[in-house]
């Protein structure tokens, strides 16, 4: 099976060719980081407009890398949600078209879950596996036991951990985006000289929480502007790598508390998946390998282009569904807001649908 798939629900506009033996054909992205800098960060109105300036050339130049045509594909796959309106309609219409236009089936794709499924691409994994979840717009835990079948263990009751890592850096005038400058600048900081806050630690649940640990920061950067450092890059690497350490001590905290939940429910150690933007930053992954040893399992995370937004990962949900039979209708509805789990509920509606027809 041949799947083109299409990722246009943030700001990076995608197209990609995956073949369901996990090869990639082709997988190019687009960054609209130069549109967006000037404001500091992702505007949905410029974003949605770059995305219709190039999804059309990203397909052509996906397919062409690929050495295919149409006609040589099975399948399209397209981000439905969640994400910023504008720019899941663009990729969403656009799969659509393509899909009624050479008669393929259609899969709308879930953004968090094709981040979830994207270790079944890069290493092959098996069903279940816990994954941590880290991105611009969502955190969580869950346990993953099919293509369809998502069980949340806990999320952020704030900020998403990629928006803490964006603020924090644009409070510290490290710019946009924030996440890898952010890891740049904290390069040989010294993560024990600022005394940050690890919300949540050691609470009995899953969940997270980051404004705390982003109003922190923003404090500090305040009393170094009081003593004239807030512009010593000697104490913002210091306060960058203790940002990155209190952040490395919650998802820690939470994915050894999360892996005794899974192990308890499913009699395995793992593995432990992370994945999302911020599963590209080399401290934070280190800090989890560690977690995942201690607990006996196994720590995947894939390279990091294939963490931060692409269309391969689009592509590669799209034929875990398609090959199972579970095709969209075309009059799929874009969804800015889509909850992890609800697919079970969509497959019930589904079904009583068709028992009714
Ligand atoms: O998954 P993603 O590309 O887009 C969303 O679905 O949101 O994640 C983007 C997030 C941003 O908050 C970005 O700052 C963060 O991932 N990010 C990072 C790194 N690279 C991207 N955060 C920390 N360290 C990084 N190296
Ligand atoms: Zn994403």
């Amino acid at each position: 099976m041949l799947a083109l798939g299409i990722e246009t629900s943030c700001d990076e506009t995608a197209a990609a060719v995956l073949r369901d033996d996990r090869t990639n054909l082709s997988n190019v992205v687009l960054s609209q980081i130069d549109e967006h800098r000037p404001y500091g960060g992702v505007v949905p109105e410029i974003a949605a407009r770059s995305h219709l300036d190039h999804i059309d050339g990203l397909i052509a130049q996906a397919l062409d890398e690929a050495g295919i045509g149409f006609d040589a594909l099975d399948g399209v796959a397209a981000t439905a949600g969640p994400g910023l309106i504008g720019g899941v309609m663009v990729g969403l219409m656009a799969g659509k078209a393509i899909a009624l236009v050479h008669g393929l089936p259609f899969a709308a794709v879930h953004h968090m879950r094709a981040h979830a499924l994207t270790p079944r691409l890069t290493d092959g994994i098996d069903f279940p596996y816990l994954a941590l979840l880290v991105s611009g717009g969502h955190s969580l835990l869950c346990a993953v036991a099919g293509p369809d079948d998502f069980r949340p263990y806990g999320s952020t009751v704030d900020d998403a951990v990629g928006e803490a890592f964006d603020k924090s850096a644009k409070l510290m005038g490290l710019g946009y985006p924030g996440g890898p400058a952010l890891e740049r600048a904290a390069q040989g900081g010294d993560p024990g000289r600022f005394d940050l806050p690890r919300p949540m630690l050691g609470r009995d649940n899953l969940d997270f929480s980051f404004s705390g640990l982003k109003t922190a920061v923003r404090h500090q950067v305040a009393a170094l502007g009081r003593t004239g450092e807030a512009r010593d890059a000697a104490a913002l690497r210091d306060l960058a790598a203790a940002f990155q350490a209190a952040v490395g001590d919650v998802l820690a905290d939470r994915a050894a508390r999360a892996l005794e939940t899974f192990r308890a429910q499913t009699g395995q150690a793992g593995p432990l998946v992370v994945a999302g933007g911020v599963a590209a930053n080399r401290a934070l992954r280190e800090r989890l390998g560690a977690v995942a040893e201690s607990a006996g399992a196994r720590l995947v995370a894939p390279p990091p282009a294939l963490c931060t937004d692409n269309a391969a990962m689009i592509a590669w949900a799209g034929i875990e569904r398609l090959r199972l039979g579970l095709d969209d209708p075309l009059d799929f509805a874009p969804r800015p807001r889509w909850p992890l789990e609800e697919l079970a509920e969509e497959l019930a509606r589904r079904a009583n649908a068709g028992a009714a027809g």
